[in-house]
């Protein structure tokens, strides 16, 4: 793993996190909140973020899929896992890793919204802004990034390197990752 470079250390990251769940605590004071964090990659983000944030707060996970060749997304997705709670008149952060294109954010945020919550807010750690497709954008944003394949802190390549407690960028001249842009 001595190749990768590290983009944000995980000091960095905490300190975001921290930034982010000190805002939304701001945000919502005294009221309950409900975290959904898209799987998979969103899982270690989520779990840092709620425990950063002073409110009462739940949260529960939605699965997605996009259909298309192995990275390149094809623009339809697909639920593979709903939500476990109801989420009408709550307080709902939809949490996401990283937002790309936005087509999974704006699947789900048109799916969530038509639970009728009493108001819906999106986390990103990461806005790759330079790809999107959608007109769709976080309210709470770690770290804008460029077009940069990202692996670690739950993000993977071919589902390794989730465990990576930094972010790390995959160097494209490794054959493996000759097409990993295109995501
Ligand atoms: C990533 C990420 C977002 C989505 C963003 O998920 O977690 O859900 O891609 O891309 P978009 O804005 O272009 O839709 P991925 O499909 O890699 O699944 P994973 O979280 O299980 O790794």
């Amino acid at each position: 793993m001595a190749e990768l470079k590290v983009l944000f250390t995980r000091d960095q990251i905490a300190q975001r996190v921290c930034e982010l769940a000190q805002e939304i605590t701001c945000d919502f004071e005294g009221q309950p909140v409900i975290f959904i964090g898209v799987l998979k990659g969103a899982s270690i983000f989520l779990s840092d973020l709620a425990r950063r944030v002073q409110l009462d707060a739940t949260f529960d996970f939605i699965g997605v899929s996009s259909y298309g060749s192995q990275k390149q997304s094809s623009g339809e997705v697909r639920l593979t896992k709903d939500v476990e709670q109801p989420l009408t008149g709550k307080n709902v952060i939809l949490v996401e890793d990283i937002l790309d294109t936005g087509l999974t954010t704006m699947y789900l945020k048109r799916m969530l919204l038509a639970h009728e919550p009493r108001t819906f807010k999106i986390a990103a750690l990461l806005d790759k802004a330079c790809r999107r497709t959608q007109d769709v954008k976080a309210d709470y944003v770690g770290f804008t990034i460029s077009n940069l394949f990202v692996i670690g802190y739950g993000m993977d390549y071919n589902e390794r390197y989730r465990n990576l407690a930094d972010i790390c960028v995959l160097p494209t001249d490794r054959p493996e990752s000759a097409h990993a842009l295109d995501k």
